[in-house]
């Protein structure tokens, strides 16, 4: 169930970017649910958002008349989610994988953050996203591509510019995961690291069938070009750093 690093890490992420004003500007969240809505297709009046974060995404969504509910496990994230919500959304603070909902939602969303746990971690969580969406509902979640991890495994960068903190990307071929470890200049023994399970499109196909769920899309994000450091906005399926699941029941 819940991975021993995740509460450790996004707790100390938010910390190191707040403290450092290192979040994306508004404009950045505003073009996500342009494009999530696009995505999606057709309106949706209840929404549940997974590993939330801030809720950024979740209060732009909430200017149009939708009920949305986030839940988000480190508190002090939750805390300035709570405090920053807007009246239609709900900010919950707990675990996706035991937290209990009353109701069912038309949209899921979970953006960015997919593949903490194991196989058996991922499964369970799409059958509760089958039990929490409605018969005719879609869901949309952030697939980490394979493909793209192994090619960049050793890449270290100054994470959204910040200059006094390091982020190595690896890849451990064993379990098929990326992982993204953070510390401060000067000190390399106090690293923070998250590691995320990849799954190919045909893999992740076939974790969300046993779960009920059927892919009906497969929308590729873009990718950071290494040798010139910009990101592109666009990258085939087998270059994407992501790729976004459609879902629906099967
Ligand atoms: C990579 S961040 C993405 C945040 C947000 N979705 C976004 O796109 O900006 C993943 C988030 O999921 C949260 N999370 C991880 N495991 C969780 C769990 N078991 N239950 C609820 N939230 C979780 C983390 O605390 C973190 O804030």
């Amino acid at each position: 169930m819940k991975a021993n690093w995740a509460e450790t890490y996004y707790k100390r992420q938010f910390e190191l970017m707040r403290s450092n004003s290192a979040y994306p500007a508004n404009n950045f969240f505003e073009e996500e649910v342009s494009l999530l809505l696009e995505q999606v297709g057709r309106p949706s009046a209840t929404v549940l958002e997974l590993g939330a974060g801030r809720s950024d995404i979740a209060n732009i969504l909430a200017r149009q008349d939708r009920k949305i509910v986030t839940i988000e496990l480190v508190e002090e994230i939750c805390g300035y989610a709570k405090k920053h919500a807007h009246q239609n959304v709900q900010a919950l603070c707990g675990d996706f994988y035991t937290i209990k909902l009353q109701r069912d939602f038309d949209l899921i969303l979970y953006l960015d953050g997919f593949g903490v746990g194991n196989d058996d971690d991922q499964s369970y969580l799409l059958q509760r996203i089958f039990n929490w969406l409605s018969d005719d509902g879609y869901a949309l979640i952030d697939i980490y591509q394979p493909l793209y991890w192994q090619k960049i495994a050793g890449q270290e960068m100054y994470p959204f510019g910040i200059e006094n903190i390091i982020r190595k990307y690896d890849y451990d071929e064993a379990g098929n995961r990326m992982t993204d470890t953070w510390w401060e200049k000067g000190k390399e023994n106090e690293t923070i690291t998250q590691s995320l399970a990849c799954y190919s499109p045909e893999q992740i196909y076939t974790l969300c069938e046993k779960a009920g769920l059927q892919i009906i899309a497969y929308y590729p994000s873009g990718a950071i070009d290494f040798e010139t450091g910009a990101f592109q906005k666009i990258a085939s399926l087998d270059e994407c750093l992501s790729y976004r699941i459609k879902l629906k029941k099967n």
